[in-house]
């Protein structure tokens, strides 16, 4: 049973039809398509913390944040997991000065999510794999694409140490709603 006041975690992922979230190259953009991303942008809108990797900002140089057409009144803050010394020209997460930036160097991704209540994990495979590991993940938001990348691909998540289908962390589909060509899949954790 979850402790109460644990914050509410919803894990992001964006991928192709066969589950990659990029290239071998590390390149990602766009594999979902503009009506997903419009519904991500209004996703970080409702949520008061975006947590990514640093692995993450270093491939994509993302923004990370909520479009005002999105009813974004605050933006979101930003975690971001890993070191900020291991930045070299990854400026864009400070651009918006309104929101609070902050690195996370301990791997501890339940220590630095203490004091929000809504949470979106918006990462890497392993980060992806390190939330579920934790099992910590209450909904997961799966924008597929119809294209498929194949074995060369990076995978959505990584390895989380599996021994027995039976210890497989499960989900059951509460919704699957058309965005454009892509669809989007929501799951909630059964406990
Ligand atoms: N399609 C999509 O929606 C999407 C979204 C995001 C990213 N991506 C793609 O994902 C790729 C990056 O994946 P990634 O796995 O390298 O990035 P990531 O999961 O965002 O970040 C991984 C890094 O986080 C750090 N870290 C801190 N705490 C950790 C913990 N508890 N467990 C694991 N790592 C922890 C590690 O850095 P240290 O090793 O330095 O400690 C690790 O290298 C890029 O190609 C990017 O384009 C795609």
């Amino acid at each position: 049973m979850r402790a109460p006041n644990t914050p509410r975690i919803t894990l992001k992922l964006a991928t192709s039809m066969d589950g990659k979230i990029a290239l071998a190259n590390g390149q990602s953009k766009w594999i979902t398509g503009p009506e997903s991303r419009e519904e991500v942008h209004r996703m970080r809108a409702a949520h008061e913390v975006i947590v990514t990797g640093i692995g993450t900002v270093l491939a994509d140089n993302p923004e990370f944040t909520a479009r005002p057409a999105a009813g974004c009144k605050k933006q979101p803050d930003l975690i971001v997991m890993g070191m900020k010394s291991k930045l070299q020209n990854q400026d864009r997460i400070f651009q918006d000065q309104t929101r609070n930036v902050i690195f996370s160097n301990d791997r501890n991704l339940v220590g630095a999510i203490n004091g929000y209540h809504s949470v979106m994990i918006e990462a890497g495979s392993r980060i992806a794999a390190a939330a579920i590991k934790a099992d910590i993940v209450d909904r997961i938001e799966w924008f597929r694409a119809p294209i498929i990348i194949g074995g060369g691909g990076i995978p959505v998540l990584a390895d989380i140490g599996l021994d027995s289908l039976s210890d497989a962390p499960k989900f059951t589909r509460v919704a699957v709603t058309p965005r454009g060509a892509d669809l989007q899949e929501s799951y909630e954790r059964i406990l």
